[in-house]
């Protein structure tokens, strides 16, 4: 099977879902999209209400200032795989559960990194973050890229956290700007180590890859 029909695969997986209660609550699952291919993979944190209606990852309002974002370094969605921690919406947007977010990455997150292999991934808010760096915080790290076995993980604000509180937007762009010379410089070896001890994490990232 090539990369688009593994993920094809996999979107199908996830569209009949059973291993977790949030079955229950969605209305349509979110796979998440893109090429087969992709250099770059954003990882937000779950459907909210109009990706359960539509099945698509980042349509609402946090989408919608995304794609601002990405149009901004000269990137279009279509471009780029869009998808998130968990595929199907939390009940009244709760938080995923710690059991809800484990068996979702290791069924479907983990195998979309696999085959896609992208250069970069930038994980949007403090759940994506933390299936990489769970003693990090947002605060200290965001725009930050650590590597991870030969890719670059940059965390970075939740675009909804910018649409809420103004004074992380320019941040948020600032951040995506810089993403740019990390791409165009391929420059992999652009990393900033977080200086906690992150030993607690080893586990988490080795079955993410
Ligand atoms: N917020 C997310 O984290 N993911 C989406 O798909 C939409 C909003």
């Amino acid at each position: 099977m090539n990369s688009e029909e593994i993920l094809s695969q996999v979107a199908t997986e996830v569209s009949s879902c059973e291993l977790c209660e949030l079955r229950h609550s969605r209305k349509k699952a979110v796979p998440g999209e893109g090429p087969g291919n992709s250099e770059i993979m954003f990882i937000g944190e779950g459907p909210g209400f109009h990706e359960n209606e539509q099945g698509r990852p980042f349509v609402g309002a946090a989408g919608k200032f995304l794609e601002e974002l990405l149009i901004k370094i000269g990137l279009s969605r279509e471009e780029v795989f869009i998808t998130n921690v968990v595929k199907c919406r939390p009940p009244g947007n709760r938080d995923p559960k710690p059991e809800e977010v484990e068996i979702c990455t290791n069924t479907y997150l983990d195998r979309q990194i696999q085959v896609i292999n992208p250069k970069v991934i930038v994980t949007l808010g403090r759940f994506s973050m933390g299936l990489f760096r769970p003693n990090a915080k947002i605060s200290n790290v965001h725009g930050q890229a650590i590597q991870v076995q030969g890719r670059l993980v940059v965390p970075m604000y939740h675009p909804a956290a910018a649409l809420h509180q103004g004074s992380l937007r320019p941040v948020i762009e600032g951040d995506f700007v810089k993403l740019t010379g990390m791409i165009a410089e391929g420059n992999l070896r652009q990393m900033e180590q977080d200086e906690e001890p992150e030993s607690a994490d080893e586990p988490k990232q080795l079955s993410l890859f």
